[in-house]
């Protein structure tokens, strides 16, 4: 009760100039009743930045290295990111989990790095079809909790997004019990383990739209979404905004 919802747009490796500076234009002159967050590519951090500069919309980055800085071609570090002017920055996304060999215990890292810049870490956690198959998601996701949220976190400058893998893209979502029965579960795991563990925002990602936003929002411990694709639209990603 009482937890401010977060809406928050990642943008994948999805977009252009043109595009993000049409989408942001669309959506920064709104206000609704939740925290807006646009995760642009890194290369158009710099100008979606200037674009929403006196809105409301924060800014994100969708991964960040370990390391404050240091000799690691093509990475990109927290302070970087937050001398952008970014807010916030996705950790151990599905897609980095799978593409990149993300383990939790690197994902700890790099959200370690992310609050020591002063970002709020976004962590998302979620299992596989198969994992759901065999009856373990409760246990898959809360060893991804266990290890992946780093000490220090606290519901200031951490979320937990919640996002089954089978879900992400494939227009499939899980019924909303089964997103309340994770939920709950989540919600009682950062109580007992995390400063202010009650408070801290869970999100529900994994093909959220306008048409099931308002449904999914509404399931108890459901504090807001990460949206992918449906973000890349002004009038979907806010249509999900106004269902939160
Ligand atoms: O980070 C966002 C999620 O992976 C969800 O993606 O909304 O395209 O299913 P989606």
């Amino acid at each position: 009760p009482g937890i401010r919802p977060l809406v928050a747009g990642n943008w994948k490796m999805n977009g252009s100039l043109a595009m993000a500076s049409a989408l942001v234009g669309a959506l920064k002159g709104r206000q609704g009743n939740v925290d807006l967050l646009v995760c642009p590519p890194f290369p158009y951090l710099a100008a979606v930045g200037a674009a929403l500069a006196g809105s409301k919309l924060a800014l994100g980055a969708q991964d960040c290295h370990a390391d404050a800085s240091g000799a690691h071609t093509g990475d990109v570090a927290a302070p970087m990111l937050a001398d952008l002017g970014c807010s916030y920055v996705i950790l151990g996304h599905s897609e980095r989990r799978t593409d990149h060999g993300e383990t939790s215990g690197m994902v700890a890292a790099k959200a370690q790095a992310a609050l020591a810049a002063g970002l709020t870490a976004i962590i998302c956690v979620g299992e596989t079809e198969a994992q759901r198959n065999a009856g373990e998601e409760l246990k898959i996701v809360e060893k991804q909790i266990v290890e992946s949220v780093p000490s220090g976190a606290n519901a200031g400058n951490t979320v937990i997004a919640y996002e089954p893998v089978w879900a992400i893209g494939t227009g499939k979502t899980p019924t909303a019990a089964d997103v309340e029965a994770m939920h709950r579960h989540i919600r009682a795991l950062l109580k007992s383990r995390v400063t202010g563990g009650a408070g801290m925002r869970i999100l529900y990602g994994g093909s959220v739209k306008p048409s099931n936003a308002a449904e999914l929002m509404a399931v108890a411990e459901v504090n807001g979404a990460l949206v992918g694709g449906a973000s890349l639209k002004a009038e979907d990603f806010w249509g999900i905004a106004e269902g939160a």
